[in-house]
């Protein structure tokens, strides 16, 4: 370790001393279980927004053999809302595959723990650094914007060379001790300080060799990825409600969106009738066309017209139990949902009783 890494680590973990975060709930202990839980919760997802997830989650898994245990549904459930549902997914898989292969212990190393599903290399050095005491490297977003300003490192991080650059940089400036220190010190410095739009500078450790700083354009790191118009897809969302109030949700196939997430079914080309006929087998006594209205995804949007169908029919049993849902708007249940769809469950409960009733 060259004199200027170490420099650069004395100054950051000082910092952390008095000014980093000391009482996230994932702080509290080394348990690779948590440690991994959190930081696949964080991946995409700010952190006050993953505090009362992972609570809920503990609470209800609190090992990683009960996790392992779970039917997917309700692994999805306690995730509704936190979106990226590949996480939750490869949660559960990796969760089997540690109880299956390694008796339900974290392996301590690398290219294991990388083997893992949804286990990039960023979070195996996270979790080796914070539950084993290893020298694990990160390179999070909050890391690469500190790297990128502090050594100038232009380009986005997209790019593989630019990717490559910063991993380099995070190498060398990686302590050899206080390793878990040191990684939540980076994040909370890019978290708290070397924010986005409004860097701190002028309290700032790392201020005084900032080449970025130096220069005066802190904000122009990292580079912005090339811009691309997000393409427009549209879908109908059929909300068929029967006469006890409840609505037809269907499990969608595990690849694609929303995979393993209930759902109202998509209309597609078949008009809202005929869909009703060939599914139930009856004709809805009123179409409602609601207010259309957009969820984003990473790569596209997707715009969405809600349609209520009000039901003949008396809740009855459905064909395949396991893929088909009369929902009770009025009670949760222990399924995950795609946003837009609690949304628009949740508009549902909010109608006065009678409409449903109608
Ligand atoms: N993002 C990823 N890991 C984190 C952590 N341990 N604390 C805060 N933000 C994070």
């Amino acid at each position: 370790m060259t004199r200027s890494s170490r420099h650069f680590a004395t100054r950051i973990l000082s910092w952390f001393d008095q000014h980093g975060r000391h009482d996230l709930p994932w702080q509290r202990s080394a348990d690779p279980y948590r440690v991994w839980l959190s930081e696949i919760m964080l991946q995409q997802t700010q952190v006050k927004t993953v505090i009362p997830y992972f609570e809920r989650f503990l609470l209800r898994f609190p090992t990683v053999t009960s996790l392992a245990a779970a039917p997917e549904d309700e692994v999805l459930h306690l995730w509704t809302g936190l979106g990226y549902y590949a996480r939750a997914r490869n949660l559960h898989k990796a969760a089997k595959m540690v109880s299956a292969e390694f008796g339900g212990e974290f392996p301590d190393d690398l290219q294991a723990l990388q083997a893992l599903p949804g286990i990039g290399r960023s979070t195996a050095g996270s979790i080796l650094a914070s539950s084993f005491g290893k020298r694990g490297i990160i390179l999070d977003g909050n890391v690469k914007r500190v790297l990128a300003r502090h050594r100038a490192v232009a380009g986005w991080p997209g790019k593989s060379a630019v990717h490559d650059n910063l991993w380099t940089i995070a190498e060398e400036l990686t302590p050899g001790e206080r390793h878990r220190d040191y990684n939540q010190a980076m994040m909370d410095l890019g978290a708290l300080l070397c924010t986005r739009s409004s860097p701190a500078c002028g309290v700032c450790p790392l201020a005084a060799d900032c080449i970025a700083r130096q220069q005066g354009n802190p904000q122009d790191y990292p580079g912005k990825k090339p811009r691309k118009a997000m393409p427009v897809k549209s879908t109908r969302l059929l909300m068929a409600r029967n006469s006890a109030g409840e609505v037809w949700l269907e499990k969608r196939p595990a690849p694609g969106i929303w995979g393993g997430l209930w759902c109202f079914p998509e209309a597609g080309e078949r008009s809202p009738a005929q869909w009703s006929s060939d599914t139930l087998g009856c004709t809805p006594t009123a179409v409602e066309h609601w207010p259309e209205f957009r969820h984003t995804f990473s790569h596209y949007h997707l715009d969405i017209e809600p349609v209520l169908l009000q039901l003949p029919v008396s809740p009855g049993s459905v064909m395949e139990a396991d893929r088909q849902l009369w929902y009770n708007v009025r009670e949760t249940a222990q399924v995950g949902l795609a946003a837009p769809v609690l949304r628009l469950l949740l508009q549902l409960a909010g109608e006065p009783q009678d409409k449903a009733e109608e």
